[in-house]
């Protein structure tokens, strides 16, 4: 019988491994004990040889299996992308705050790889009964991952789903869905760009933001970022007070 625990270091083994689309991959990994994680959270990969190890968004969650999507940028994704059926792989976590999940009409815009924090959420928002519409962009048909059903795809060559910038469809897209509250992650300029304008609109919206990490348990400082609170501007981190902030509370650059 599984049983929790709160040790946050995990030897997992992978049970599969399988690209979904032209540039990302899906790794699923059991781990020895069931844990309990937000959408939002986080997990670090120790990749062989590397001093730092990597964040991902956790993608699934099924009593003991946490899968990560991702895309291949470097050693440690190329790493990751090798490992077969089978192997050990070092996780840390869940780590970070996750997404504070409201009882309101929700809208959940991902961006590229950002969908994968989005889905698990979704799978969550579905899960307790709350209305939501789950929007994605990505750059063209072959970006989109073959695992996620997404109710509302923009490629920005239209070779699938709306033609443009995800962003470029805000304004319509809030005026016709009317949401209550809208959940975010991608690059940075789209969490900026989709926090203003929730924000002309008095939506609470709540974004993941992505920093290159360190340490990824709030120590070392390398991932802070400015937030307002009670009228100062304070220095926090991504990793461990975030990844998900209020987009209201971020001082954009
Ligand atoms: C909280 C959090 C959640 C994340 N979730 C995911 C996820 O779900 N899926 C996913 O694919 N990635 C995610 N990332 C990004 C992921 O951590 C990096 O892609 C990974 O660390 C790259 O490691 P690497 O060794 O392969 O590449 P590196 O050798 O570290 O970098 C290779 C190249 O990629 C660039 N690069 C590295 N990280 C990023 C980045 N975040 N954005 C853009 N360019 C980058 C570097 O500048 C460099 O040019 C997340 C990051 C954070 C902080
Ligand atoms: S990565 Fe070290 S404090 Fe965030």
């Amino acid at each position: 019988m599984l049983q929790e625990k709160t040790k946050k270091i995990y030897k997992a083994k992978v049970v599969r491994v399988e690209k979904v689309s032209s540039s990302s991959y899906l790794i699923e990994t059991e781990l020895p004990y069931k844990v309990e994680i937000k959408a939002g959270q986080f997990i670090s990969v120790y990749c062989d040889g590397l001093t730092l190890r990597r964040p991902f968004s956790v993608y699934s969650h099924n009593n003991n299996i946490i899968g990560i999507l991702f895309k291949e940028r470097g050693k440690g994704t190329n790493y990751i992308k090798s490992l077969k059926t089978g192997d050990e792989i070092d996780i840390t976590g869940p780590l970070g705050n996750g997404f504070n999940i409201k009882n309101k009409k929700s809208l959940l815009i991902g961006a590229g790889i950002g969908v994968a924090a989005m889905a698990f959420l979704k799978s969550e928002l579905d899960k307790n009964g709350i209305e939501n519409l789950f929007v994605c962009g990505f750059l063209n048909k072959h970006e989109i991952p073959n695992c996620i059903n997404i109710d509302k795809i923009y490629t920005d060559d239209g070779s699938v789903g709306e033609k443009g910038s995800v962003l470029n469809y805000l304004d319509q897209m809030i005026n016709n869905y009317k949401p209550e509250i809208i959940y975010t992650c991608g690059p940075y300029i789209v969490l900026k760009t989709i926090a203003e304008t929730a924000q002309q609109y008095g939506l609470e919206v709540q974004v993941a933001m992505e920093k290159v990490m360190a340490c990824g348990i709030g120590v070392c400082r390398g991932c802070v970022i400015d937030i307002k609170k009670n009228g100062e501007i304070v220095n926090t981190t991504v990793c461990k007070d975030g990844p998900v902030f209020l987009g209201s509370e971020v001082v954009w650059q």
